[in-house]
């Protein structure tokens, strides 16, 4: 239910979610969800080698099962075009390439796909697809001594490129520096599980592909799909109105909607696909496991003059995907001499991809990390720290900040968390059996944005529709794109509706890298005004056929003042380790953030807080456990992957200073998806270490991995 506002004020209220109700009375639709008529159920089969061959399938067994109506292997599934290349997207992801040819470059690639009446049909049909393979050795564990390390295209723009960077003269400023560290953080392989997992129907009607699909994207969604399909983009729909989350895991297409649509061609009907939970850990991307080499040199006084980070992560042998992991080193700090540089590994694993906060969720974990460490080495508060290596402007682009608030938001919430007289001696405060610690960091993301198109309609009952194809991941956008327009229309927010999910529907930029709000609000501003001055021109009269104006910022956000534009936050965080058994709990997390405009003060902490929560899971709970033997995640489950349940939260709280920025957009907002994650495992690793005076530097920090470095400082 909407709070009743009067016009021009529905921008930064806090409204409940529009379609919450429907969400919540389970109304709203999910892909899944639609019902088609005479519908088929898909199964992918999926390799058992990590490296080799196919030399055989049969699948005699399979076909001859009741309510089977297809098995597609390389030999006989409709030919893809391959090395598409779209403007704004790139090269289409070779992932996208199912089923096409008889190589297998990671376990549980798909081999086959089998087609039934029912789902149960298929479930046990695909049990017998019997596919024989010439196996060949596999490489799949990240390893810092790898031979075959190598540098990344730097084609690769979203957000900043994960290439090398350099600036003066890192090794003398590093020798001669009068405080030094030189340490690596790793980082465990992560898996994005979203709570709907990923989903597509797809229907052929009258020569179109329409795909209900849950995606983050449905603009590029259809490109990518009707490409590799060798469609034009005009016979393929995206329909995706409600998702259940992303995170990064449905921005570029995954292979679902191409094995439904494959199906449904083969089949002639309509085919529905999900992929189990267990099926996230091998056909999702994932965030690659990484190694951090940190180097930082100071003066005495803790003004840092020389900082190194390079990064070492992984990729598929099929595509090339490179993380922005060392990035928030090039902006974070002052400092003459610099360096960061990414090597990528090519292993016998699935292709990475995004997941919150992509680069800077791991990379903030070393750096902020290595600052705490280093605050220690000087004997300098870690706050006051942060604030002496605060620069003037960007310390490598040389940009000025449009904004950059990072000491308000290290002020204040230290002021709120209680920082103040805190003794930095670890291993001394104790409640009972809980050895207690507190830690800070500082967090940091880029506020960009993407060109959108949308289409802003009155009618004569005094109603208005806005139209653009975003995506409402969970995030509220759906909410907080109708009070924008209500706002900028300046009309009660019960009188706009809005259209999005749908790639019938003016092309949108993805929700991607925290840009939703920012970029679409930036094109529904526009439609909104040049609608109300058309609407002042006719004196309010709309004729009965409706009155539409549609924009494209394209233009605008290319001629965009050269400016470094991010959002800021500081993170802290309390934890109490027990003495003996090292259980570690969060009884207390707080952050303060500098995201520009807060355009829905509800919808906003909502993403703080769950992106605060990641960033604890992070830093104690997740990892994907790779089994060296056959090259699979051991763990491939929420049973046996550890996320936290409520009771691990403690207290959390997310707040914000009043930003205003007016080199961001139209609105003032910058964006708040990620930046939550960023830094909130790097305050909880600097606490356990203020708890218990052991260091870390390897997530997650398990209860084994303080025990034995209990056992070998003893
Ligand atoms: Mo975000 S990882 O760009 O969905």
């Amino acid at each position: 239910m909407t709070t009743p506002t009067t016009s021009g004020t529905s921008i930064g209220a806090p409204l409940d979610r529009i379609e919450g109700r429907d969400k919540v009375t389970g109304r709203a639709r999910y892909a899944y969800e639609y019902p088609a008529e005479h519908v088929a159920y898909a199964i992918p089969v999926q390799s058992t080698i990590a490296s080799g061959t196919i030399t055989r399938i049969d699948c005699h067994a399979a076909i001859a099962m009741p309510g089977v109506l297809a098995v597609l292997t390389y030999e006989n599934a409709p030919r893809l075009s391959e090395n598409v290349s779209l403007p704004g997207i790139g090269t289409i992801t070779a992932e996208m390439s199912i089923l096409q040819a008889p190589a297998v470059s990671y376990r549980r690639q798909i081999v086959a796909a089998v087609v039934a009446e029912t789902l149960e049909a298929a479930t046990e049909a695909q049990r017998l697809v019997r596919v024989e393979y010439q196996q060949d050795e596999a490489r799949v564990e990240l390893r810092p001594s790898d031979p075959g390390l190598y540098r990344p295209t730097p084609t690769h723009a979203y957000p900043y490129i994960p290439d090398d960077s350099e600036l003066g003269d890192f090794d003398s400023a590093f020798a001669a520096a009068e405080v030094s560290l030189d340490e690596t953080y790793t980082t465990a392989a992560t898996h994005n599980n979203p709570m709907e997992p990923h989903a597509s129907i797809a229907q052929w009607q009258d020569g179109q592909l329409v795909l209900h699909h849950s995606t983050q994207n449905p603009s590029w969604t259809r490109n990518v799909i009707a490409a590799v399909l060798g469609l034009p983009a005009e016979r393929v729909r995206v329909i995706s109105p409600h998702v259940g989350g992303g995170f990064g895991s449905k921005i570029i297409p995954q292979t679902e909607a191409l094995l439904a649509a494959l199906a449904a061609q083969v089949c002639d009907r309509p085919v529905k696909v999900a992929y189990t939970r267990q099926q996230m850990w091998s056909l999702i991307s994932y965030r690659t496991p990484t190694i951090q080499h940190i180097c930082l040199g100071a003066s005495k006084e803790g003004r840092l003059t020389a900082i190194a980070h390079d990064v070492i992560q992984q990729t598929s042998m099929i595509e090339e995907f490179a993380e922005e992991t060392a990035v928030i080193s090039r902006m974070m700090y002052a400092g003459a001499n610099r360096r960061t540089t990414h090597r990528l590994a090519r292993l016998n694993v699935p292709t990475p991809g995004w997941m919150r906060a992509p680069g800077l969720a791991p990379g903030s974990f070393a750096l902020e990390s290595a600052m705490d460490e280093l605050a220690i080495r000087c004997g300098i508060d870690p706050v006051e720290l942060r604030i002496r290596n605060e620069p003037e402007v960007d310390p490598e682009s040389g940009l000025p900040f449009s904004s950059r608030h990072l000491v308000a938001c290290l002020r204040e919430g230290a002021e709120r968390f209680g920082w103040s007289g805190r003794d930095p001696a670890p291993g001394i405060r104790r409640d009972g059996r809980w050895l207690i610690g507190t830690g800070v960091a500082a967090a940091s993301y880029p506020a960009m944005r993407q060109p959108s198109q949308a289409t802003a309609r009155a009618d004569p009952d005094g109603t208005f529709t806005i139209k653009i194809a975003a995506a409402d991941i969970g995030t509220g956008a759906r909410t907080v794109l109708t009070q924008i327009a209500a706002g900028s229309l300046g009309v009660e927010l019960e009188r706009v509706h809005a259209e999005i999910g749908d790639s019938a529907l003016p092309p949108a930029s993805p929700a991607i890298g925290s840009t939703g709000t920012a970029s679409w609000s930036s094109a529904v501003v526009a439609a909104c005004r040049q609608l109300r001055d058309e609407l002042g021109k006719r004196d309010g009269a709309v004729q009965p056929g409706g009155l539409e104006v549609s924009v494209d910022t394209t233009d605008e956000i290319s001629t965009q003042k050269p400016l470094s534009r991010n959002a800021f936050g500081a993170q802290f965080a309390e934890v109490q380790v027990d003495m003996d058994s090292r259980e570690i709990r969060v009884p207390r997390m707080l952050a303060v953030f500098a995201a520009g405009k807060i355009m829905n003060p509800k919808l906003a902490r909502s993403q703080l807080i769950g992106s605060m929560t990641w960033g604890m899971s992070m830093a104690l709970h997740e990892e994907s456990v790779l089994d060296r033997e056959f090259g699979d995640y051991l763990n491939h489950d929420l049973a046996q992957y550890h996320i936290p349940v409520n009771a691990d939260v403690g207290s959390i709280d997310a707040r914000w200073i009043n930003e205003e920025d007016p080199n961001i957009g139209p609105t003032g907002a910058k964006g708040l998806g990620e930046i939550g994650i960023v830094g909130a495992a790097a305050a909880i690793a600097n606490a356990v270490y203020h708890a218990t005076g052991i260091r870390v530097r390897d997530l997650p920090i398990r209860i084994d991995r303080l025990i034995d470095a209990a056992t070998a400082t003893r």
